[in-house]
């Protein structure tokens, strides 16, 4: 990507676009497009269409989505479907229309069968049953990949699909309605101590693992892809590394300073024992993860508490 080429975020105000804005302009990228939700809603086709014919972006990273937490997936099952096809299909069939050199479509670890082997790999993808929860949004998000690998294979497009784990960071969604379970555990953490409570209840056992990347890290893999990644295979974006629900509490807890005692709600569910990510792939273009997760959660709360007036919820 050349220093002034006309690069569109779609999304840029989320936790993951946000994250890609700030690794573009540090690494001096000076021709940004940026447009608010209420400037372009990305699921009007014609306002898209037009939108592209104007700004004629070269390069576009497709961060805007519906996205949310256990909760949100399993109540507003239709705003996920229908938000997430509409957003891809009318951003992606323009990015081909338009001539974009290359865009970069996030698909998510959440997508992968419920059941599938661990570390998981890349060809694991469409192998077997999905999680129910959250089916919905994992059927757009497969066909969002499907789509941009089509439109390589009939247009000779260049659109990559990234498979990012959990993310977490500054920008991230607070509300406990909606939110996934990092924010969802600061946001009570926080709470609890504000309000001096004596515990803080969590869901489940605590038991299952789970994989955790800081944002800027992804931003981080986002501009390396797309400099370096002409494939339409997905790849995985992830640390490689995982820890237990009851683990990431302790830390979560430790960077706050709540001093009470975290109880565990065994009726709720626990979800897949473990989620981690295979990133062979990735490692071996030479793209490795740096930072570390208490490092980041530390970073991720003082962002939290500094920015009470903007931050969701
Ligand atoms: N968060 C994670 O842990 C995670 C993990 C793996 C993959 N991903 C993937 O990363 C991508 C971004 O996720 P995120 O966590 O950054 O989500 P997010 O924080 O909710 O940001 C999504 C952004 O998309 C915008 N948007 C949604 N619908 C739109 C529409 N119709 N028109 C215009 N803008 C619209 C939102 O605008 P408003 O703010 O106005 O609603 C928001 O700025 C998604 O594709 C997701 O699947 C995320």
């Amino acid at each position: 990507m050349e220093k002034d080429a006309r690069i569109y975020v779609a999304g840029h105000r989320g936790l993951v676009g946000s994250a890609i804005v700030r690794a573009l302009q540090t690494q001096g990228f000076t021709n940004l497009i940026l447009r608010t939700r209420q400037e372009l809603d990305l699921t009007d086709q014609h306002a898209v269409a037009e939108f592209f014919a104007q700004e004629k972006p070269e390069y576009v990273f497709l961060a805007a989505a519906k996205v949310g937490g256990i909760m949100a997936n399993k109540t507003y099952p239709a705003d996920f479907i229908y938000g997430n096809l509409a957003v891809q299909n009318n951003v992606i069939n323009n990015a081909y229309l338009h001539k974009t050199k290359k865009l970069l479509f996030l698909g998510s670890s959440c997508i992968y069968p419920k059941l599938c082997p661990q570390p998981i790999k890349e060809e694991y993808l469409l192998t077997g049953e999905l999680e129910l929860t959250n089916k919905a949004y994992a059927i757009a998000k497969i066909a969002g990949i499907i789509e941009c690998q089509s439109y390589n294979e009939q247009y000779g497009t260049n659109f990559i699909s990234l498979m990012p784990t959990n993310l977490y960071g500054p920008h991230d969604n607070f509300d406990l309605e909606s939110s996934h379970v990092m924010p969802a555990m600061v946001r009570k953490f926080h709470d609890a101590k504000m309000n001096n409570a004596p515990h803080v209840t969590l869901w489940g056992t605590g038991s299952a693992q789970r994989e955790f990347l800081h944002v800027d890290d992804l931003a981080d893999a986002s501009l390396f892809l797309m400099e370096n990644y002409n494939d339409s295979s997905i790849i995985n974006v992830g640390a490689g590394e995982d820890i237990t629900i009851k683990e990431l509490a302790e830390m979560v807890k430790k960077v706050i300073g709540f001093k009470g005692e975290i109880m565990w709600d065994a009726t709720k569910p626990d979800g897949t024992p473990r989620k981690l990510l295979d990133v062979s792939k990735l490692h071996s273009l030479g793209w490795k993860h740096q930072i570390p997760l208490d490092e980041g959660i530390t970073a991720a709360y003082q962002w939290f508490t500094e920015n009470t007036e903007t931050k969701r919820a």
